[in-house]
């Protein structure tokens, strides 16, 4: 009887040395805390409208859109793999100013139409949106006017943006060059 009480007993003082342990282990692994949005200035959301083109050169020596992968019968066929570099610019004319670049990637990814899935950042270099960034990903229609790509995210300006753009080709010299217009509607803080 009396064994029997002293095991019990330390069965008891076992489990709480065990249970300590678990405690003891769970605060040494904790790596996040609850903040309040106002830490990090985070007040009002807003939406903000941006209109520009994007100046794609697909000819000559120095284009800015590059076939990286894929087969060897066209520029457009399933499984192409493209990358640019653009400029963005404030009107249609490719000599009018640079607000920023368009860099991404374009993958050929539908095989029965002609749409890309576009993975594509907005990188702005003039007034309060130097050194900001949107990102856009989506199903790219290269073909349909006013398509809409969702903006999935943001930096600077842009952090903790989305939104989405609508975009059209209005200008297309084959070997030559290619000119978007874009239509952002982002909400940010
Ligand atoms: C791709 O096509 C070009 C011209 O049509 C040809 O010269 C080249 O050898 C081809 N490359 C491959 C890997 O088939
Ligand atoms: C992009 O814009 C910059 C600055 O305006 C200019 O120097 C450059 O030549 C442009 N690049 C292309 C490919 O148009
Ligand atoms: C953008 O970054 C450059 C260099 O990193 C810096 O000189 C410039 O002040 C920044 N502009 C803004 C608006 O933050
Ligand atoms: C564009 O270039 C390709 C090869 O580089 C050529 O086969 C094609 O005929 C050109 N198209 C036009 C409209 O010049």
């Amino acid at each position: 009887m009396v064994v029997h009480s002293i095991s019990r007993y330390l069965l008891i003082i076992l489990s709480l040395f065990l249970f300590s342990l678990v405690i003891i282990e769970c605060k040494s692994i904790k790596f996040s805390t609850s903040l309040s949005p106002k830490s990090l200035d985070l007040k009002i959301e807003k939406l903000t409208h941006l209109h520009f083109y994007l100046q794609a050169i697909i000819g000559g020596d120095h284009p800015s859109e590059v076939k990286v992968a894929g087969p060897n019968t066209s520029f457009i066929a399933f499984g192409t793999l493209e990358v640019e570099d653009d400029n963005l610019t404030v009107s249609p004319d490719v000599n009018s100013m640079t607000i920023g670049r368009a860099q991404g990637i374009l993958a050929s990814a539908d095989q029965n139409e002609l749409a890309y899935l576009n993975v594509l950042i907005f990188e702005f270099t003039k007034g309060v949106y130097a050194n900001s960034t949107l990102s856009l990903l989506g199903r790219n229609q290269i073909d349909v006017p006013n398509r809409e790509i969702p903006i999935v995210g943001g930096s600077g300006v842009f952090r903790l943006s989305r939104g989405f753009a609508i975009t059209s080709r209005i200008r297309f010299i084959p070997n030559s060059s290619v000119v978007l217009v874009f239509g952002c509607y982002v909400l940010h803080y």
